[in-house]
């Protein structure tokens, strides 16, 4: 059954690995940008809540949730209320991808922060990279959530009743 829990120092080096693998780069980007938040996570990046995905005994993925108002205000492009939160995840083995698992994964993040942050109203995801490619796997992932996409921002929107 797949559960999260928070990310350790220990995960660091899988966490790499998985960040360093083509089908994942090409929508995050360089893996330095991330490690540097998870490795400051307690510092500068507190706002910021990693976590690993397993499966059993076994770390399968990675996920992340914020407080969208505790972004540095230049990566805050479209005003959003307070207590919208957005989310980053993937699966780390190419081999687990096509089977569900990442539907499950969207579910456990959104609950995870909603569990943790009583006022959530909104769960905002970014399918969309700078050169306007767009992530259609992590879209239908997202929709199959109740995600929708909102035309204006181009963000995928989950807001909470
Ligand atoms: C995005 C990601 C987490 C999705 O996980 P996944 O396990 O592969 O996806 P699922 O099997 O749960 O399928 C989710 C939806 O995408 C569809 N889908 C899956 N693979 C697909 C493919 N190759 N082509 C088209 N649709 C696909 C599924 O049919 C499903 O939609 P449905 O419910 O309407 O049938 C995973 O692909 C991943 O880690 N990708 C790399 C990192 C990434 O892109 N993260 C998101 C950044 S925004």
């Amino acid at each position: 059954m797949l559960m999260l829990r928070m990310l350790e120092n220990e995960d660091i080096e899988i966490v790499e690995k998985w960040l360093n693998q083509e089908y994942i780069s090409k929508w995050f980007g360089d893996a330095s940008d991330w490690l540097h938040e998870i490795y400051e996570r307690n510092i500068t990046y507190k706002y910021l809540r990693h976590f690993i995905a397993q499966d059993g005994d076994k770390p399968i993925g990675f996920c992340q949730y914020y407080n969208y108002n505790d972004l540095p205000i230049e990566h805050r492009e479209i005003p959003q209320p307070t207590e919208t939160y957005g989310i980053d995840y993937l699966l780390g083995d190419e081999n687990l991808l096509g089977k569900g698992i990442g539907k499950q994964l969207v579910h456990l993040i959104s609950q995870k922060l909603l569990e943790e942050n009583a006022k959530a109203i909104r769960i905002i995801a970014d399918p969309t990279i700078e050169d306007g490619n767009i992530n259609i796997v992590s879209i239908k992932t997202l929709e199959a959530n109740g995600f929708r996409l909102d035309k204006e921002s181009r963000l995928y929107i989950k807001d909470i009743n």
